[in-house]
C-alpha cells in the first residue's frame, strides 16, 4: 500500500484511484465516493495485499454470515511483521475457542443486562451534559473530549470494574492499540513503536487488576472472568487478558465515533435535527441509522478456509477478502436513497435492510446493545437540551485511523435549550 501512495494519481485508472483514496488518510473525511466507484466496477475489486475489496451489500452478507469465511488470520495479513502478539481475543478465534470464551461474557451483554444500565447510562449522560452546556456558551466545545470519549469509556470501564482515577489511562492504551489494529504497511515507525508500548501498558496494568481481584473479589466483569480462569478448563491467563482488550477497545474507540458522526450528521442536515427535536423517541431510530450512514467500523478482513463461491467468483483456501462495510451500507441494491440522512429509515414498522455497521453472523458484535444504549440516551440528550449546533469547521478534521474511522476534533457552538 506505501507503494500506491507514491503513484502517480494521473497515471490510475478511475477504479484504482479509487482504491488508492478508499485507503488515503487525506480522504478519511469522505471515503463515500470512492465506494460508489468500487461498488460500480464489480463485486470484488482487486485491493491491496492482494486481497479482494467487497463493496456490495449482497457479498458483504453472503461472506459475513458464512462461517467457512475465517477471521483468524487477520493478523498474519495485515500484522505481518509485527513485533509484538496482539494478545489473543476471541473477535480473531474460532470455534470451538470462539464459542467458550464468547459465552463467558455474553451474559454480560444479553439485551435485559444493558437495560439494567438505562438509569447510570442516562445520569452519565446528564452529567456530561451539565458540563458541556456551562463550558460551552460563545466557546466551541470538541465534541468528542466533552461527550463520545468519556461516555462509552466510563460504561465499559464501571462494567469491568477498572477505578474511575484509572480511566484516563485505559483510553490512551486503547487509542494507541486501536491505531494499531491498520495494516502495518499503513503505520509510521512512531505509530508501531506505540502500539507495542500500548500492549505492554496493557498487560501491565490489566495484570495489575487481575491480581487485585483474585485477592479481593468485587461484583464486577473482571472479577467474573478471574473465576473462570482460576477453573482453569474454561480461560487461560493469556485468554483473560485477550477477553479484556478487546472489551476494552471495542466498548469505546467505536461507540466515540458512532456519537461523533451521529453529531456531525444532525449539525449538517437540520431538517433532521428538528424532526428529532420534535420526537426525542426517534432516538433509538436514529441510531440506527447514523451507524448506517456514517459506520464507525469501516472494514473486516476474512480469509477463505475452503475452496468458496460468492457471486459466480470462486476463493480458493486462503484467499482474503476486506469486507467494506460502510461502502455495503450505502449500496442502492440495499437501501433507497442511500445516501440521504433518514432518522426515520429504521423507525418501527420500517422493513429496510439491516445494516452491516456491527458485522454479521459469528463475530456479530456482543456490545450492540451496549452501543445502542448509550447512542439513544446521547441522541434524546441532544433532542431536550440542545436548541442549535453550529459547526465553525466543515469537515471537521479526521484522525488516520483506517478500521475504526472517526474525528479527531469535533468543534461545536451548542446553544443550550
Ligand atoms: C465485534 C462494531 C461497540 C465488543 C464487532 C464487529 C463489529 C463491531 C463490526 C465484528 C467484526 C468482525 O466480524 O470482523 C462495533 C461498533 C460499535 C461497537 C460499530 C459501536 C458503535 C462495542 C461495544 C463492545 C463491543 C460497546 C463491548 C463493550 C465487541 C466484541 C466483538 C465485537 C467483544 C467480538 C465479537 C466476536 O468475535 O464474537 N463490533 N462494536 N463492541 N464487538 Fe463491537
Amino acid at each position: 500500500m506505501q507503494e500506491d501512495h507514491a503513484a502517480d494519481p494521473s497515471a490510475l485508472t478511475p477504479v484504482q484511484l479509487a482504491v488508492l483514496q478508499s485507503v488515503a488518510p487525506d480522504w478519511r473525511h469522505d471515503p463515500y465516493r470512492s465506494y460508489a466507484v468500487l461498488r460500480e466496477a464489480g463485486p470484488f475489486i482487486p485491493g491491496p495485499l492482494g486481497t479482494r475489496l467487497v463493496p456490495g451489500y449482497h457479498e458483504a452478507n453472503l461472506i459475513m454470515q458464512n462461517p467457512d469465511w475465517s477471521h483468524a488470520e487477520e493478523s498474519e495479513l495485515l500484522h505481518p511483521d509485527s513485533d509484538v502478539e496482539l494478545p489473543g481475543s476471541f473477535l480473531w478465534m474460532e470455534p470451538p475457542d470462539h464459542t467458550r470464551l464468547r459465552g463467558l461474557v455474553s451474559k454480560a451483554f444479553t439485551m435485559r443486562t444493558i437495560e439494567g444500565l438505562r438509569g447510570r447510562t442516562e445520569q452519565v449522560v446528564a452529567d456530561l451534559f451539565d458540563k458541556l452546556l456551562a463550558e460551552g456558551g460563545d466557546h466551541p466545545v470538541d465534541i468528542l473530549e466533552a461527550l463520545a470519549y468519556p461516555l462509552p469509556l466510563t460504561m465499559v470501564c464501571e462494567l469491568l470494574g477498572v477505578p474511575a482515577e484509572a480511566h484516563d489511562e485505559v483510553r490512551q492504551m486503547s487509542a494507541g492499540i486501536a491505531r494499531g489494529l491498520d495494516p502495518d504497511v499503513l503505520l509510521s515507525p512512531a505509530e508501531l513503536a506505540a502500539r507495542t508500548a500500548a500492549v505492554h501498558r496493557f498487560r501491565d496494568f490489566f495484570g495489575d487488576l487481575i491480581a487485585q481481584r483474585r485477592k479481593a473479589p468485587q461484583d464486577d466483569l473482571i472479577t467474573r472472568l478471574v473465576r473462570a480462569e482460576a477453573d482453569g478448563a474454561t480461560m487461560s491467563p493469556t485468554e483473560l487478558l485477550g477477553t479484556l482488550l478487546i472489551l476494552v477497545v471495542a466498548g469505546h474507540e467505536t461507540t466515540v465515533n458512532l456519537i461523533g458522526n451521529g453529531v456531525l450528521a444532525l449539525i449538517r442536515d437540520p431538517d433532521q435535527f428538528a424532526l428529532l427535536k420534535s420526537n426525542p423517541d426517534l432516538a433509538v431510530a436514529a441510531a440506527d441509522e447514523v451507524l448506517r450512514y456514517d459506520a464507525p467500523v469501516h472494514l473486516t478482513t476474512r480469509t477463505a478456509r475452503t475452496e468458496i463461491t460468492v457471486s459466480d467468483q470462486v476463493f480458493a483456501p486462503g484467499e482474503a477478502v476486506i469486507v467494506l462495510f460502510g461502502s455495503a451500507n450505502r449500496d442502492p441494491r440495499a437501501f433507497p436513497e442511500p445516501d440521504r440522512f433518514d432518522i426515520t429509515r429504521y423507525a418501527a414498522g420500517n422493513r429496510a435492510n439491516r445494516h452491516l455497521s456491527f458485522g454479521l453472523g459469528l463475530h456479530y458484535c456482543i456490545g450492540a446493545p451496549l452501543a445502542r444504549l448509550e447512542m439513544e440516551m446521547a441522541l434524546r440528550a441532544i433532542a431536550t437540551r440542545v436548541a442549535a449546533f453550529d459547526l465553525p469547521h466543515d469537515p471537521p478534521p479526521y484522525r488516520p485511523n483506517l478500521v475504526v474511522r472517526g474525528m479527531s476534533e469535533l468543534l461545536v457552538r451548542v446553544t443550550p435549550e
